[in-house]
């Protein structure tokens, strides 16, 4: 899966979100390895989006918590529980998500925001209690997945580059943008 020409010209439907200043310093914060938040939201929303579409359910609404579930400026990779009182960053980044937008005046709805706080069920104790909440916390865990594969990937070719074994390149799942350039 790559960050390809319809999500780039999705995100341009979302322009209060995406051109924010302060959003797009998601950009600078690596995820999963292979991406950063900003891509990792991007694609979040993309599928929330249309899987909303298809199931008869609000998909502005959908992308709009789907760009904001992950909108915390910590990279949880140097985590080192020096802040938030030494919660776990699984349990803290939702609340941030809803913290910030609401700093950016990025209107949401009770709802919304329920499904932004429920989104790393069952990871967390936060149940969902919306259909919109559950499609969130599964387009997440789906991207993240595949996001996660390709570190995954990656890894694996990189093993192989050391041990001189096949000079093959890795297949690629998630491509970001820089890639392409
Ligand atoms: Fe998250
Ligand atoms: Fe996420």
């Amino acid at each position: 899966m790559e960050l390809k020409k319809e999500q780039l010209e999705f995100i341009q439907q979302f322009k209060e979100i995406t051109e924010n200043k302060e959003y797009c310093k998601l950009k600078a914060v690596p995820r999963h390895g292979s991406t950063n938040t900003f891509d990792h939201s991007v694609r979040v929303a993309y599928m929330a989006y249309h899987l909303a579409k298809s199931w008869g359910m609000d998909a502005d609404s959908a992308a709009r918590i789907g760009f904001l579930h992950d909108f915390c400026m910590i990279d949880y990779h140097k985590d080192d529980g020096t802040t938030h009182n030494g919660r776990w960053y699984c349990f803290y980044h939702p609340e941030d998500a809803v913290e910030n937008s609401e700093a950016q005046n990025f209107a949401l709805t009770e709802t919304e925001k329920r499904a932004i706080l429920t989104h790393m069920f069952p990871l967390s104790t936060r149940i969902p209690n919306s259909k919109i909440a559950y499609l969130l916390t599964l387009s997440d865990k789906t991207v993240a997945l595949q996001e996660s594969w390709q570190n995954a990937v990656d890894a694996f070719a990189r093993f192989r580059e050391i041990l001189h074994l096949s000079p093959k390149k890795a297949p690629v799942y998630v491509r970001n943008r820089e890639d392409e350039e």
